[in-house]
């Protein structure tokens, strides 16, 4: 299993998830720079070699074996400009088989089902070319828009770690969701 990889790009009826690539640093930026994308994330908003560094680590994880971070560029076609990146990361615990997915898109695209859909495929991929037995995600309690998309996504919440997360604001609760592979349609 650790050496099973997805098939990319993943297409839906409108959208590609695809590799990064290093001409997609201009529009990584944009969406990774915005104080209202990064709000209830770990990470930004980011100075730009923050966000070079990142892609830089993302694309060099692509040619790794077993491949263990998937984080995938969303565009409307394969060549278009990024709209936002999805990720998927495996555990590295044969025992569990199991990957955290997360999700981030400019907000000039929100509210149009972008991420759901692409979200979707991108676990149905895991749960096929990875054989992946558990999807999980975590999420800023207050993040209401992600929440939605989670549960959109058919995952269950298993449990909210009390001031688990430290944000800009300081310490906040933290949301966690899953899906089974036996669960997901
Ligand atoms: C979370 C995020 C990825 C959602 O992307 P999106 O493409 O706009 O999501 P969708 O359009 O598929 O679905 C959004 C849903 O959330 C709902 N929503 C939006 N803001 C909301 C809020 N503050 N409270 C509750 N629901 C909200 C929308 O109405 C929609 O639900 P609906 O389809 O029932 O109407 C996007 O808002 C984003 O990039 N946020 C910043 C980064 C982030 O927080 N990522 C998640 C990390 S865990």
């Amino acid at each position: 299993m650790p050496g099973r990889r997805l098939h990319l790009p993943i297409t839906t009826e409108r959208l590609v998830l695809r590799d990064l690539r290093t001409g997609d640093l201009d529009a990584m930026h944009a969406y990774a720079s915005h104080k209202d994308v990064t709000r209830f994330l770990f990470w930004g908003p980011n100075e730009l070699e923050d966000t070079c560094g990142s892609l830089s680590a993302f694309i060099a994880a692509q040619a790794e074996t077993p491949r263990i971070i998937y984080e995938l560029g969303l565009t409307l076609g394969e060549d278009e400009r990024l709209l936002g990146a999805l990720c998927l990361y495996r555990g590295d615990h044969e025992t569990r088989n199991d990957a955290e997915i997360g999700f981030v898109l400019h907000p000039d695209c929100w509210g149009q089902g972008y991420v759901t859909e692409a979200a979707q495929a991108l676990m149905s991929a895991g749960f096929t070319d990875l054989e992946l037995h558990r999807i999980w995600a975590t999420c800023d309690a207050r993040n209401g828009a992600s929440v939605r998309v989670l549960e959109k996504l058919g995952m269950q919440r298993e449990a909210t770690f009390r001031s688990s997360r430290k944000v800009a604001e300081g310490w906040v609760d933290e949301h966690s969701y899953a899906v089974l592979r036996a669960e997901f349609t």
